[in-house]
């Protein structure tokens, strides 16, 4: 099991497979993804041997992310092999929506258990405006259809913000009264890029909170391994809310994740300085060094993030390492 010198458990493997996206969220990468040289992403093979040593290692679940992990041809075959790992029990993506209509069942097809949607506007237009495309419809029809072929957890992220869209709050909260989804704001975060931005348009999550406790959402009982989110339900609603409010005190103390980016770099933090190698051990057949340098690394991870100093770490933009 792997174990930081907190004594935190690292069940939970992030693993982004490409930094492409084809988005343009106005908090994330508001002039788009800059591809200044062709990027050399992990290959499935490479992918293979380190879901294979994670899980040898103690990790059951894997989340995919991106960019937009979608843009990978080979996607269906990530989500097979990691779900043909032995140990890992859960197989999750994080994803903008915009194949899911095409995409979906192939995806379930090949053992996705889970899935988390950006659907940062419940109001076409202002969802067109926040991530450059006029994909609503399609996004919510997807949501749908992946209820429909029976995914068991479906959950819908949405950054407030501001100056876009912090007038829909309670639009959303009446939107999970008969979906059953869990919807959660995510507190926006200050990186290297959306300084300006950030300032223009952070709503605390604490502020949230206070409100939905106001109108009768209940606190979760939390369960051993949960991570970081706080979760609400309330009497008359299916659905759920998800508070991950990065800003608030005792945050990372329940950080339940490691993260690998696209390039084979091992991140302790979302907003560490830099990402630590793996991808020499990741080319050569030696699961046993891999392992031992996984344990070795991660006796650097940090007690905390420094975001309430005012630092963004080295990360620019989350396409970076897909949140
Ligand atoms: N602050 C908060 N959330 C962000 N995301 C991307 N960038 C930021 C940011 N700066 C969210 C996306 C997606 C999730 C992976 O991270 O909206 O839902
Ligand atoms: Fe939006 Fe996610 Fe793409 Fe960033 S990576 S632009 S948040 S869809």
């Amino acid at each position: 099991m792997l174990q930081d010198n907190f004594g935190r458990r690292f069940r939970y493997l992030r693993l982004s497979i490409t930094d492409v996206c084809n988005f343009t969220c106005n908090y994330c990468l508001p002039d788009g993804y800059q591809c200044d040289t062709p990027r050399d992403f992990l290959r499935v093979d490479e992918i293979k041997r380190l879901v294979t040593t994670f899980a040898a290692l103690g990790t059951t679940k894997i989340r995919l992310t991106g960019g937009e992990p979608s843009l990978r041809k080979e996607l269906p075959e990530i989500i097979k092999l990691c779900k043909q790992t032995p140990g890992i029990e859960s197989v999750a993506i994080t994803t903008n929506g915009y194949k899911l209509t095409t995409q979906i069942q192939s995806w379930v097809d090949a053992g996705l258990d889970a899935m988390n949607v950006s659907i940062d506007s419940l109001d076409p237009r202002m969802f067109h405006s926040i991530t450059g495309h006029d994909k609503f419809d399609e996004v919510m029809t997807g949501i749908d259809m992946a209820l429909a072929l029976g995914m068991k957890t479906v959950k819908v992220n949405a950054v407030l913000m501001r100056q876009f869209n912090e007038p829909e709050f309670q639009g959303y909260l009446d939107w999970v009264k008969d979906k059953p989804i869990t919807l959660r704001f995510i507190e926006l975060m200050k990186t290297g890029d959306n300084v300006r931005f950030f300032e223009d348009n952070h709503i605390s999550g604490e502020s949230l909170k206070e409100k939905i406790i106001d109108q009768g959402w209940q606190r979760v009982i939390r369960e051993k391994d949960a991570g970081p989110a706080q979760e609400f339900t309330h009497p008359d609603h299916i659905g759920k809310i998800g508070l991950i409010m990065p800003y608030s005190k005792d945050f990372c103390s329940s950080c339940n994740r490691l993260r690998v980016s696209a390039l084979g770099k091992l991140h302790l933090c979302l907003f560490s300085e830099y990402g630590l190698d793996l991808r020499d051990h990741l080319q050569e057949d030696d699961p046993e060094a891999l392992a031992n340098q996984i344990r070795y690394l991660l006796g650097d991870k940090e007690a905390t993030h420094y975001l309430h100093e005012g630092l963004t770490g080295g990360t620019k933009h989350l396409a970076m390492l897909g949140g």
